[in-house]
């Protein structure tokens, strides 16, 4: 099973628009045999991201066609071109309820299912609803410049013994702080199968350097 490094472009600036596809071309190098490298983009770039490389939305709606103004389509979101969707991230946090109509909703759309978990217990809620992926993060350390696998170790470990014994099925990733291969080597030794990053990628003024830092915490 490939592993995953998921780049969350959010909305910043350099990661909105025609930045959005620059840092698509640059991330599609780095896709290989055992990595998978994907973004997840806005609603309005997700089209043009996503001919050029593996694409997830960062939210979805669990509405059906017809009259929803505003809403998002997972149907709509599956023919741009995305290939997941982010639910429940930490910028747009849901009930579990809201959690579990949005992964049914994926599901028939054909769209993969990265939810979203603050703790280990809410990582294990969320595996009893069987999503693809869970990616665990503690707010308090997303945007910063200390990771989740420094700051806080036994979160990742504890999060995949709770879902590995929901749904062994269920992969674990894990983000927040994500700035160096360390980090990633070291989430990935306990059980996590990839990382979710933004502002290490999106924000570095030298970005292909940036991720070229990276993927080598996967090697
Ligand atoms: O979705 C990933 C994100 O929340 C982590 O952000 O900036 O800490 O890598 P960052």
């Amino acid at each position: 099973m490939k592993k995953i490094f998921l780049i969350n472009l959010k909305t910043y600036p350099q990661g909105t628009g025609e930045e959005a596809i620059k840092l698509a071309n640059i991330a599609k190098g780095f896709s290989r045999e055992d990595l998978e490298v994907i973004l997840s983009v806005q609603p309005m770039d997700l089209e043009r991201t996503s001919k050029i490389v593996k694409t997830f939305s960062q939210h979805i709606d669990p509405i059906e066609y017809g009259s929803n103004t505003g809403w998002i389509l997972p149907e709509a979101v599956k023919k741009a071109g995305a290939v997941g969707t982010l639910i429940n991230h930490s910028e747009r946090r849901l009930s579990l309820e809201e959690v579990e109509k949005r992964i049914a909703r994926a599901r028939e759309a054909g769209l993969t299912t990265v939810c979203c978990a603050s703790d280990p217990q809410n990582a294990e809620e969320i595996a009893r609803l069987n999503p693809d992926y869970i990616a665990i993060e503690p707010p308090e350390l997303i945007g910063g410049t200390v990771s989740v696998s420094e700051a806080k170790p036994e979160v990742i470990s504890e999060s995949v013994e709770r879902v590995k014994g929901i749904n062994p099925e269920i992969q674990v990733l894990c983000g927040a702080g994500v700035n160096s291969c360390q980090d990633i080597k070291k989430a990935l030794e306990l059980g996590a199968m990839g990382i979710l990053v933004a502002s290490a990628v999106v924000k570095s003024p030298e970005p292909e350097k940036a991720i070229g830092d990276l993927v080598k915490g996967f090697e």
